[in-house]
């Protein structure tokens, strides 16, 4: 079965139960599960009642889509995402941003935790992605390309588009949310780093590391969406704090900013259409 297929058989699952049509897609990270209840809810659909579906293993991670209002804005959000490391496929990992560009929406906002590698980020940050490096984890494009999805070389200039960079700066000023910005690093975890490949992903230009989100937006860009990164930085990166990385502390911290960081996305969404 093509990519092609996969997607549209997940299409034809949810368009039995709703035929609300999104123009922004919405991935929530750790910590951000709870925006879906900010929204003007008009439909959910589990991922395990779609074929083929990857469905997550995390623990603090949902698996379903939620459909509804952000103010006047129609939002497909992902409440739980899956992870490479899992041990899905790429194709797998990218098979819901492909759906949600099916279901209709135009652009895809990111958000995930992060760890912060410097030189000025501190654990409770946000920060919005400026570019990507993708380079430790296999592309999600590899195999034959389906040109219904996009070009088989696309262009990966400027992946996290300049106008909602602007105007996630711009909502991150209205709200007094500080709102920092760099580069983010994709592993493919699960182990967090070593203090030696923080200090290469330091030289290597990155500014936060974590195991979700580039691929995403590759896969994104490859459908020619608008995408927008922002992550929250919950821990110092391995060596930089002197005390051992936990899932726990991850977790903290992304429920201790969890409010801040829907207000900016809450924000962000409400102002998003030009
Ligand atoms: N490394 C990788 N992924 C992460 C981290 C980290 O330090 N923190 C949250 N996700």
């Amino acid at each position: 079965m093509t990519q092609q297929e996969r997607v549209a058989r997940c299409v034809a699952a949810i368009r039995e139960k709703t035929g609300f049509a999104p123009r922004t897609a919405l991935i929530l990270g750790s910590g951000l599960g709870a925006f879906g209840e900010r929204l003007r809810l008009e439909a959910a659909v589990e991922y395990k009642d779609l074929p083929g579906f990857p469905v997550s293993t995390v623990p603090g991670h949902q698996g379903r889509f939620l459909f509804g209002f952000a103010g006047e804005e129609p939002v497909v959000a992902m409440q739980g995402r899956v992870h490479y490391y899992e041990g899905y496929p790429m194709e797998d990992v990218v098979l819901p941003t492909r759906v949600m560009a099916a279901l209709g929406a135009q652009r895809l906002v990111l958000t995930n935790a992060a760890g912060g590698i410097g030189p000025d980020l501190a654990p409770g940050d946000l920060m919005l992605l400026t570019d990507h490096i993708a380079s430790f984890v296999p592309s999600p494009l590899i195999g034959p390309n389906e040109e219904a999805f996009g070009p088989r070389f696309p262009d990966m200039t400027a992946v996290y588009s300049p106008r909602l960079r602007e105007k996630a700066l711009a909502a991150a000023e209205r709200r007094n949310i500080p709102l920092k910005q760099g580069v983010y690093l994709q592993t493919t975890g699960p182990q967090y780093e070593t203090p030696a490949e923080i200090r290469m992903f330091a030289a290597l230009g990155a500014n936060a590391v974590g195991m979700s989100t580039a691929c995403e937006a590759i896969a994104a860009r490859h459908l020619g969406l608008e995408v927008c990164g922002i992550s929250c930085v919950t821990n110092l990166a391995a060596g930089l704090g002197g005390e051992p990385l936990s899932h726990a502390e991850v977790q903290e911290t992304a429920d201790r900013v969890a409010q801040q960081f829907q207000d900016l996305v809450w924000e962000l969404l409400s102002t998003i259409e030009e």
